[in-house]
């Protein structure tokens, strides 16, 4: 189990304000926040459309260090990876139904020098796993639909959180264990004991106006709930 400085707060940028995501992404990040989530969103794999390759550089070339992590919701992935590892994405996670070759989508993401992962949607089994866990740095459980912020939390994904502490574990791998949707300070905890290690939050510390307020209750109710 990690200790309470390995847990990492991944704010959703879907849930700033757009004509200032630069300030934004800088205040969050002030706030305490450990990384960026980057929903990209392509209407296509979900009815939402949102932000590409050319958001992530503008990020970068703002000034912006602190690693992003490019949660892909597009259908196919291989064509939009090399672009988005050279606009600066630190991780590339994808879903596994939106990409043919899962295998070699993985390749793709180390090849041009990511950390890679794999996404699972509530109703995904994890069985792709069996053959793909050598190959992710990280493994992500969407805990609502993808395509939308401010959903509720589905709870049945506790179960899989647990399920994939447990695959994890078993592996002896150093797999960073993401949750995504619904997440808030009341749940964090919770979700921190059964296994998870790392937390997207949008609605949650976008929707106040204070984000250190947020951040700072979300890291003392894991640390409660771990300890
Ligand atoms: C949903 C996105 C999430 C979303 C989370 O498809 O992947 O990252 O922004 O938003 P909240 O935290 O508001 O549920
Ligand atoms: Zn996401």
């Amino acid at each position: 189990m990690p200790n309470t400085k390995e847990y990492v707060i991944a704010p959703s940028i879907l849930s700033a304000d757009f004509a200032k995501l630069g300030q934004e992404v800088d205040d969050v990040i002030a706030a305490g926040a450990d990384w960026v989530h980057f929903d990209v969103m392509d209407n296509h794999y979900v009815p939402n459309l949102t932000i590409g390759p050319m958001i992530c550089k503008a990020l970068r070339d703002h000034g912006v260090q602190a690693p992003i992590d490019v949660h892909l919701m597009v259908e196919p992935v291989d064509r939009i990876i090399p672009d988005f590892a050279e606009a600066g994405a630190t991780m590339i996670t994808f879903h596994p139904e939106a990409s043919k070759h899962v295998d070699r989508s993985l390749q793709l993401i180390k090849e041009v020098g990511c950390q890679s992962g794999l996404v699972f949607n509530p109703s995904t089994p994890l069985s792709v796993l069996e053959w793909a866990i050598e190959k992710v740095d990280m493994i992500l459980l969407m805990s609502v639909n993808p395509g939308f912020g401010g959903q509720s939390f589905i709870p049945h994904v506790k179960r899989k959180i647990s399920a994939a502490r447990d695959l994890i574990d078993a592996s002896g791998r150093d797999i960073r264990l993401e949750v995504d949707g619904g997440v808030k300070v009341d749940n964090i905890g919770e979700l921190a004991a059964l296994g998870a290690d790392t937390f997207v939050a949008g609605s949650a510390i976008f929707g106040e106006q204070n984000y250190s307020q947020v951040i700072q209750a979300m890291r003392a109710n894991i640390e409660s709930s771990v300890s």
